[in-house]
């Protein structure tokens, strides 16, 4: 697996750069367990240092400007895991809702967690609650945490709410297009992610922001997530910035 060997400097500061950074970063922080294998480690200590990573993420997706950072942690199917990693997972949960709020509010970050919230623990419900509203009105960073997130349940979700409304006759069929639709998501007011990144050296999306990533650009980085770091996220944002978006027209 590669590292963060060769950060590739460009300057943020240029007024065009600026205008054209990703507004939105989604990330799906995958191989925690491989790292933590190929460094004799358990696979929870794997998900600790995934945990600096995401401060790296994080606080580097601030300072770069970004307005909204997407974090898969915890996808609807990992309930399948072993029941020790999974209790891990909601323990590195905790401690991060419960210890990092603080100094995310400090830094003016919005936080905002998505995923059904049936199946999570009452104690991380009332986490969740306290940091989302200890944090609302912050107009630094948004941070969305996908936690109990399956975007294929997010779609069935907004169709039930969509149909309970054409049931309560306060919208109409015809009137059911890709705001509706949008406004019905649990992204609503979200703009959809410019830039995708997965790490580990897969390719796949496996059930995250399947509508919202309809024009996104990927970015698939050969690298584990502990290793991730703010160049990381610099050199992908400098990938995307030589992309041509043309969302199906000519360029
Ligand atoms: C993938 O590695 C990672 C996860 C399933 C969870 C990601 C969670 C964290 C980084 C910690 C908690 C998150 C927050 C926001 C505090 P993997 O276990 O699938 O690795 P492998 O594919 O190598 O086995």
């Amino acid at each position: 697996m590669e590292s963060n060997a060769h950060p590739i400097p460009f300057d943020l500061q240029k007024a065009d750069i600026k205008g054209q950074l990703p507004k939105h970063i989604a990330i799906i922080m995958d191989g925690n367990g491989r790292w933590a294998s190929e460094h004799s480690l358990t696979r929870s200590a794997g998900h600790k240092r995934g945990v600096e990573a995401v401060r790296s993420a994080v606080t580097g997706a601030a300072e770069i400007g970004i307005a909204y950072l997407t974090l898969y942690a915890f996808s609807s199917e990992n309930w399948a895991r072993p029941v020790e990693e999974v209790n891990d997972l909601m323990g590195l949960l905790r401690l991060y809702l419960s210890r990092e709020i603080k100094t995310l509010d400090e830094k003016n970050v919005k936080l905002k967690v998505i995923g059904r919230r049936t199946g999570l623990a009452n104690d991380i419900l009332a986490m969740i609650a306290k940091a989302e509203e200890r944090t609302v009105n912050n107009t630094g960073l948004t941070l969305i945490i996908a936690l109990n997130y399956g975007a294929r349940q997010e779609i069935i979700d907004c169709t039930k709410k969509i149909v309970k409304q054409v049931a309560e006759s306060s919208l109409h069929p015809d009137e059911i297009d890709e705001k509706v639709f949008e406004n019905n998501l649990e992204t609503a007011g979200i703009p959809d992610p410019d830039l995708l990144i997965r790490t580990s050296g897969e390719v796949r999306l496996s059930n995250f922001l399947l509508w919202q990533l309809a024009y996104t650009e990927f970015c698939f980085l050969d690298l584990y997530w502990p290793d991730f770091t703010k160049d990381t996220l610099l050199n992908a944002i400098h990938d995307y910035l030589g992309r041509s978006r043309r969302y199906g027209a000519r360029p």
